[in-house]
């Protein structure tokens, strides 16, 4: 399967409105619209200034003119007790229900997954459920135990994450212990 990958900082209305599409039928119980799914991934590249290899960017599958497999980095600045890290924030990450089990979460996880590999960020660092956390360990990831804030938050003591297991890609590597601030709030 290819996968095509689009530069959120260029993204058209229309592109953004296929991958919405299948955002919404993956999480069809979340009250976020059509419209608040395309902003959202509009938003991404909007106000982004860093360096070019780290900007946010979508992963897509097409499949007849739709879009049926997605995922989605953001570069994030977190503050831990080894000093700051550039991090790939992975997010939006969802296979179109009728196409689940052909491999396209992986393939579309792994592409995602390439940008640490190659070095543009040193990790990835995502929220998941207990349900999917075994799809990503068999990817290379593995848990975080971290406490995580968000020091831009008037109550900074919460994990600003909603999804209850946190992990990291690739699961070696020297990731730093104790606090992670995530300095806005989760993805
Ligand atoms: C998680 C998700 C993206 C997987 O997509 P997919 O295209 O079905 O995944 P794949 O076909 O590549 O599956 C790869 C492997 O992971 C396993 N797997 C996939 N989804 C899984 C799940 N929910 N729980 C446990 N294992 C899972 C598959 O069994 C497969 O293993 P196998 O190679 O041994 O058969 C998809 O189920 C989805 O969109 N879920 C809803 C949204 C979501 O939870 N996204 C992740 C949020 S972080």
């Amino acid at each position: 399967m290819q996968v095509e990958t689009l530069d959120s900082r260029t993204l058209t209305e229309d592109q953004a409105t296929e991958i919405a599409k299948l955002l919404v039928r993956v999480w069809p119980k979340s009250a976020k619209t059509l419209a608040d799914r395309r902003d959202q991934l509009l938003a991404m590249g909007r106000n982004y200034a860093g360096p070019k290899a780290q900007a946010p960017r979508s992963y897509i599958i097409c499949e007849n003119d739709e879009v049926i497999a997605h995922s989605a980095i953001l570069p994030r600045t977190i503050g831990t007790t080894a000093g700051d890290l550039v991090i790939a924030g992975l997010t939006r990450v969802g296979t179109a229900p009728e196409q689940r089990g052909r491999g396209l979460g992986e393939i579309i996880v792994r592409a995602a997954f390439a940008a640490v590999d190659a070095g543009t960020f040193p990790f990835a660092l995502f929220q998941t459920t207990g349900v999917v956390r075994p799809f990503y360990e068999k990817l290379g990831a593995t848990m975080v135990e971290n406490p995580i804030i968000n020091s831009l938050e008037h109550d900074a003591h919460g994990s600003p994450f909603w999804d209850k297991e946190i992990m990291r890609y690739p699961s070696k590597g020297s990731w730093p212990k104790g606090e992670i601030d995530l300095r806005g709030p989760g993805y």
